[in-house]
């Protein structure tokens, strides 16, 4: 029913096209011509167009980190949805808790740019997560709440249906932290039975979660095997083509035992 969504968020790396182009040709290279999960990377939008041509007649995406929620015009600095699938984009990451709290970021700037993609025909990947002191605070569901809320406003059943979220606890991204299959479950299974109550459950069924924060090879499998985690969303382990296809592998396996 849902094919796991295992993504690469290269983040602010590597510095050079060539490195780049030698990292998407290792990921492409492992994971040959077919595969029962979706792969995709995201690259900085300066590297896409060579990712773009080194990932040509394989199966993976292609995802930027972001996108402005303008088609074009005076906003200088900023890439539009239009833009990205000139360049070959199937996906486009949004809301990262690093442009949420790095850069201030607002819920309603996320539904701007969720509608936006939408518009453009890219699927979003739209990141939400606590940090550590409202975790701490217990205040995860509330937080999720709001951001789900705010980020999917005015969507559509069918919108929704084609959106992924990803959950990414803050305190677990670059921190080597990971959430416990069980923590991590039980903040999914939450999305999921709030995505019912908006949208319907035959909409909740069909919405691809990733979880994201510190997935590495030696985690993926027993993340992947919970019930309502749908892919991982991969940051240091995806800038190592071996740590990713490791991580790819284990969707795969998880996928070949049966999982939804
Ligand atoms: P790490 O895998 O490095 O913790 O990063 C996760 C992340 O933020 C992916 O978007």
């Amino acid at each position: 029913m849902r094919t796991l969504l295992i993504a690469g968020n290269w983040k602010l790396n590597p510095t050079s096209t060539e490195a780049a182009a030698a990292l998407a040709d290792g990921v492409k290279n492992g994971l040959g011509p077919a595969t029962d999960v979706h792969v995709v990377l995201a690259p900085p939008f300066v590297f896409l167009n060579k990712v773009d041509q080194v990932l040509e007649g394989s199966p993976i995406g292609l995802a930027a980190q972001d996108l402005y929620w303008e088609s074009n015009g005076a906003f200088t600095g900023e890439v539009s949805g239009p833009m990205l699938v000139d360049v070959g984009c199937t996906h486009v990451v949004i809301g990262h808790s690093e442009r949420r709290h790095g850069m201030g970021e607002t819920d309603a700037q996320v539904n701007a740019k969720l509608k936006a993609a939408l518009a453009a025909k890219l699927i979003p990947i739209v990141c939400i997560g606590e940090t550590k002191d409202e975790r701490l605070g217990e205040k995860t569901e509330e937080v999720l709440l709001g951001q789900l809320t705010g980020s999917l406003a005015g969507l559509t059943a069918e919108e929704a249906a084609g959106v992924v979220l990803a959950y990414e606890p803050v305190w677990a991204i670059g921190t080597g932290l990971t959430a416990t299959p069980e923590q991590a479950q039980a903040v999914h299974a939450y999305i999921r039975g709030w995505l019912a109550q908006v949208f319907g459950e035959a909409t909740a069924a069909r919405v691809v979660v990733q979880y994201g924060g510190s997935v590495k090879p030696d985690n993926a499998a027993e993340l992947l095997a919970c019930p309502d985690i749908d892919g991982a969303l991969v940051g240091g382990a995806a800038l190592k083509a071996g740590d990713f296809l490791a991580i790819i592998k284990a969707g795969q396996d998880v996928t070949a035992r049966g999982k939804s």
